[in-house]
This record gives structure tokens, sequence and C-alpha cells, in this order.
């Protein structure tokens, strides 16, 4: 009797423990992980993400920026973090899907060492140059880089960032020699084309959407397939000479592999309340995001949407000839 007394409350531990800990969590600050320095989209997104997700859970999400090598840095140090629900990576294409195939060495597995929590909405990018500058049009672009191969500087993110990708795609499509010119992020890489030290960037909507009509940046056309709600009258740069051209990014939170399902959960039903809120949405736009791919996105869909982005980016860095990173 007392043996089978003993069974049983082991038994209902077993099935309370978990319930307990989603109740629990979280009980502390939780550390999101962004790869790249402040004042650039990632960092804009995940501070205006973690703002409103941080008021659902009732505890503060603080932003560790660990910028370098497009991403890779901080994602590494994702990776290897404690498994516990409170440290997690924002994370997009760059380093999640494109990184595998563009560094030799790299120090963590995006299938193997992440689990997905929820994907973020996209974010269409835009091609800015200088409010000064001589180029009015995409046309005008072009024109200028085939007139004077590998003379125009497109600032980025570092190899395998968003901006990077962008531009390497775009120079391979259009059959165009420009000169990359790497940051350890987007902020300061949109900083030195506004003040005239690079020429153009591929940047983020949520970052340009602020400055756009101020003379400091001209945006001479988007990436998206079609043209974004928020930008109507700019357009494509498949409509504007590159057919068949579309880049955008997209982002997802992730935690190391093996935190508890109860966190992963916790946080995604927080994130679903989040986007059930008009006000939020209306900020959401107004930031130049797209509405989301799926409101009912669970972990697991973010983690086959990884995979099947690595296996895309790896066809096309190796069709744009980009060289990999020792
Ligand atoms: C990029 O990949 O280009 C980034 O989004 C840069 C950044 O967030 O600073």
């Amino acid at each position: 009797m007392k043996k089978k007394l003993l069974t049983l409350t082991i038994v209902a531990e077993c099935i309370l423990l978990p319930i307990a800990q989603a109740e629990d969590y979280p009980s502390k600050p939780i550390t999101w992980i962004v790869p790249f320095a402040a004042g650039g989209p990632t960092d804009s997104l995940a501070r205006m993400m973690a703002d409103r997700i941080s008021r659902e859970l009732g505890q503060s999400i603080v932003i560790e920026n660990t910028p370098g090598a497009g991403g890779t840095i901080g994602a590494t140090r994702a990776a290897r973090a404690k498994p516990d629900g409170y440290t997690m990576l924002v994370g997009h294409f760059g380093y999640m899907a494109a990184a595998p195939s563009l560094y030799a060495n790299l120090r963590y597995d995006p299938v193997k060492n992440f689990n997905g929590v929820f994907r973020f909405p996209d974010t269409p990018m835009v091609l800015l140059v200088n409010g000064q500058s001589p180029y009015n049009s995409l046309q005008d672009f072009l024109s200028s880089a085939r007139a004077e191969p590998g003379r125009l500087n497109v600032a980025h993110a570092g190899v395998g960032s968003a901006s990077h990708l962008t531009a390497a795609l775009f120079a391979q499509k259009a059959g165009i020699d420009i000169q990359g010119v790497p940051y350890r992020g987007g902020g300061q890489a949109l900083t030195d084309v506004m003040g005239g030290q690079a020429d153009a960037i591929f940047d983020q909507a949520n970052t340009v959407m602020a400055l756009v009509g101020s003379d400091k940046i001209r945006p001479l056309a988007q990436t998206s397939p079609t043209r974004s709600k928020q930008f109507p009258d700019l357009p494509t740069v498949a409509e504007a000479g590159i057919p068949g051209f579309e880049a955008q990014t997209w982002y997802g939170l992730y935690a190391p592999s093996g935190t508890p399902q109860s966190a992963i959960r916790r946080s995604f039903k927080a994130y679903q309340n989040a986007l059930a809120d008009p006000a939020f949405q209306e900020s959401l736009f107004k930031q130049g995001l797209q509405s989301l791919p799926d409101q009912e996105y669970p972990g697991e869909a973010l983690e086959k949407h990884t995979r099947s982005e690595i296996e895309k980016w790896n066809s096309v860095i190796r069709k744009a000839g980009i060289q990999p990173q020792s």
C-alpha cells in the first residue's frame, strides 16, 4: 500500500512539475541576444518586440548586443547559453540559414543547436543612397556601376548579413561589380551612407521608415516581389530593371536546444497576445513590417522554415559565387 502511495506521489509530481514550471516562467529577466550593434534594424526590431512582449510576460527582456562576423558571433554565444528559457536569440536568415554555406568553421548548427520559438513579421529591404547622391533612380545607379566597374561602394553589416547577401545577389543578377564595405551593424553602415562615406546600402525597411521624406536619404527601389503598402510609390528592383529579383529579411526568435517546452510555449503565447492588439499591429505597420506569414506559428514551423531556407541559401550562394569565409 505504502509503495503504491509513493508511486502515485511520483506520478503526480511528474505531471504537476511541467505545469508548475510553465506557471512560474518567467520568474526573472530574460536576455535576447541581438548579434549586431545597437541602432541597426535587428536591434530596433528586437527592442520594439521585446518591449511589447515583456509586458505580456510580466518580466523585462534585456537586449544584449553581441556584434561581429555577420551575426555568427552572437549566434554562437546563444547556442552555448544555458537552455533554461532565459537566453534567446533574435535570428535572421543570414546567420540562421545562409551562414552554414558561408562560414567554413561555423561553431553552431542553426538546426541542431536551436529550438524555434516564433517568427517575426517579415521586413522588406530598400536600396538607399545619400540625399545628395547623383543617382535619382535604379537605372542611374546601374549605369554608373556598369560604366566604372568596382567603383561604387555598398555598405553592409558583415559577411552573411541581410544587407550583404542582398547586395551580393543584386550585383550577381545585375551583372555589375560593386565594392562591399563591412560594418558591425546596419546602423553605422547607414550613417556612413548618409554622410557620403559609402554610396549605397540595402537596408531593412524598419530603420528606413523614419527617414523617408527627409533630405538625408533617397530610396531607389524596394526588394520585395511586389510594392509594399508602406512604399506604394517606390518601384521594386524587378520593375526597375532586374526582372525576377526579390529579397526580404525574415526574423525568428530561437532558444538554445533543450530549452523547456513550457518556456517556449509561454513566450509564443505572449507573442500571440501582443499581435492580437490592434495598437501593436499599427506600430508594426508604421515600422514598415509586413503582415505575419501565419498567426498560428508555433516553433516547429520556424524550425521547418529554417531548414528549407538553409537549402535555398546554399544554392543561392553557390550560384552567386559568394566565397565561404574561413
Ligand atoms: C543586416 O543583416 O544587414 C542587419 O540586419 C544589420 C543590423 O541589424 O544591424
